[in-house]
């Protein structure tokens, strides 16, 4: 495994796998690996010849008041996880690499980026479609992968790749969970033992609408989330930010969810973490 910290580097060392006939896998992150991360890895290094992962927190995409400062890092640890993954190259730049004095560009991908968490975070999406064209641009791959978990990223990122060309197919990865349903994140290392036993409430909501929904009851977008949004408030931890039953590719609001495909959105505030969770329904 090579670690590149310079862009010239790492472009050099991709032009010779290129050279070779090797096919590029690319795993962008921010780090602090955990199994979500490794399970995105494990798509990559199944679909192409050469994994490169990148890990970079990335200023652009958090803004005033957000925890950049705070956001959990352990590149030595990550280090060896990707090692032992097999991960053949790790892109580690700085911030003066990936915005060099002057840097004054900025992707918006209009339409997708202002719902759901762009309501709350308004400037979080234009940071990490900038970042990510830029990755794209550097590493070049032919395949990256992105988790599910952060759907609406994942819907933004494809849809910057198709309006912008990028020759790359972007593959989503199943969000993995720990045994007790709540979604694997970096972010929650900062629950507390009595917010960490309660977070699990989010998936079982989630699973329960979209058993509801399956059931055919006729109900409503409304009814869905009235239910979800009584279910979660019982645990009197959380502060629901928003429940959103929508198309998952234009992420429009359904009104009637039977005999479609729609994503159930959620995001929450507990205790001092954001967390953010969704499930598929009709696929
Ligand atoms: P980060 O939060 O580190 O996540 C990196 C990738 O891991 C993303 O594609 C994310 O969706 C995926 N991921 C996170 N938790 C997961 C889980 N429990 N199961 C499956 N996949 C999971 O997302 C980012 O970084 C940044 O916004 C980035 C795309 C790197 C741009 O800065």
């Amino acid at each position: 495994m090579k670690i590149f910290n310079t862009i010239p580097k790492i472009r050099e060392a991709l032009r010779e796998i290129r050279r070779d006939g090797m096919t590029i896998g690319f795993v962008p992150t921010m780090g602090f690996l955990h199994e979500g991360h490794l399970s995105l890895i494990r798509i990559a290094k199944r679909r192409a010849d050469v994994v490169v992962v990148s890990i970079y927190v990335n200023p652009m995409q958090f803004s005033a008041g957000e925890d950049l400062a705070a956001y959990p890092r352990d590149f030595r640890r990550d280090e060896t996880l990707c090692e032992n993954e097999g991960v053949n190259f790790i892109f580690y730049p700085n911030d003066e690499e990936i915005y060099p004095d002057g840097f004054a560009t900025r992707i918006s991908v209009e339409g997708l980026k202002e719902p759901l968490c762009g309501r709350s975070r308004p400037s979080h999406f234009d940071g990490v479609a900038t970042v990510v064209a830029k990755l794209f641009n550097i590493v070049e791959p032919d395949l990256a992968v992105f988790g599910k978990k952060d759907f609406q990223q994942l819907a933004i990122i494809r849809r910057m790749t198709r309006d912008l060309d990028f020759p790359i197919e972007i593959v989503g990865g199943e969000t993995v969970r720990e045994r007790d349903g709540l979604a694997m994140s970096s972010r929650n290392k900062y629950l507390s033992p009595a917010e960490r036993e309660v977070a699990p409430t989010l998936y079982r909501a989630l699973r329960m609408a979209k058993q509801r929904i399956e059931d055919g009851g006729a109900e409503d977008s409304e009814a869905v989330k009235r239910v979800m949004r009584a279910q979660i408030e019982s645990a009197d931890a959380f502060e629901i930010d928003y429940i959103e039953i929508v198309d998952p590719e234009t992420l429009i609001p359904v009104a009637n969810p039977s005999s479609r495909k729609v994503v159930i959105a959620l995001a929450v505030r507990l205790g001092a973490a954001r967390l953010i969770d969704n499930i598929e329904v009709g696929f």
